[in-house]
């Protein structure tokens, strides 16, 4: 039985599967309406989530299947302290396959240890996020056409924001590609990302806290949130939050063909002026997001 508890559980050649895939869904949606016909996915959310969640349903019903769960720990027996392992041996009897979202880093890999059905990690603390990286190789893939020869701007917590981690990994694995890693000091890159990722790779990067000086290198720019629930101190986090606003001003020398995408939730860290742009992508790119669920729920459900 197949997991996805990180990106690098799919090899290169398996997420270009997946993105074609995607891409036959996107083109043909009847042919896949009745795939999942008496399936159930259950989301267990034990943290909020607009887009990871509603995309997983959504993607589960327009396979045709069934879904069931819940949208936080207050809601669940977590409340009266079941350990994680005791729910999924639960959830495992009641569905086919679970996406779960946990505070805790490792959740899901614990999870996934105990549980009788297929465990995709909808995002671990600060860790990884492996399905918005999903997503994102799908919008990249379809608006620049390419995954490989690319300097990739990445601006933002680059700490906690368990995308941008994700995202590093499963693009080192690339060739030719350049990382700008945009922060404020206190934001920066976790070291086990630039040792075990980036310098064992021999992926060129570079750290600055400066949006702008780099900004007409850049094909991709991706924008991320200060994650505030993540911080130890209010007075830190509302000294760093708005460090960042991208507006049509700081993109004046970005490439015609940037593109520029948002894992969202935005706070402020894009302007809405920039929402008009023909290189904002961050709404595409929830689009790609449920293609991209239902090729992987195919995938793990081994549904051909
Ligand atoms: C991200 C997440 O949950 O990590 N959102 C998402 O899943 N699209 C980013 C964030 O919360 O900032």
């Amino acid at each position: 039985m197949k997991h996805l508890i990180d990106i690098k559980d799919l090899s290169v050649q398996e997420i270009e599967e997946l993105i074609k895939v995607a891409k036959d869904i996107m083109q043909n949606p009847e042919k896949y309406s009745e795939k999942c016909k008496h399936k159930k996915l259950a989301t267990l959310f034990f943290e909020p989530s607009t887009r990871t969640r509603l995309s997983f349903e959504s993607a589960m019903i327009e396979l045709g299947g069934n879904v069931i769960g819940f949208s936080s720990a207050s809601s669940s027996s977590t409340a009266k302290g079941e350990s994680v392992s005791d729910t999924i041996r639960t959830v495992g009897c009641y569905s086919d396959i679970i996406a779960m979202r946990h505070p805790k880093e490792g959740a899901p890999l614990v999870a996934s240890i105990k549980s009788t059905v297929p465990i995709i990690n909808a995002g671990d603390g600060g860790h990884n996020h492996p399905t918005q990286t999903l997503t994102d190789l799908l919008t990249i893939s379809c608006e620049k056409k390419r995954l490989d020869n690319l300097t990739i701007g990445l601006c933002g917590d680059l700490k906690f924001g368990r995308t941008v981690h994700s995202l590093i990994t499963a693009m080192s694995r690339y060739k030719n590609i350049k990382f700008i890693l945009i922060s404020p000091e206190e934001l920066k890159i976790p070291e086990y990302i630039k040792e075990e990722i980036l310098e064992k790779n021999n992926i060129e990067y570079v750290e600055t806290n400066d949006l702008e000086k780099y900004m007409n290198e850049l094909d991709i720019l991706y924008m991320t949130r200060v994650q505030k629930e993540r911080f130890f101190n209010e007075e830190d986090y509302l000294r760093l939050k708005d460090y960042y606003i991208l507006n049509k001003n700081k993109l004046e020398t970005a490439k015609e063909d940037l593109c520029i995408m948002h894992p969202l939730p935005r706070v402020n860290e894009i302007a809405t002026e920039v929402d008009d742009d023909p290189r904002a992508c961050y709404f595409k790119q929830v689009r790609y997001g449920k293609y991209i669920r239902m090729a992987l729920i195919l995938k793990l459900l081994e549904i051909k």
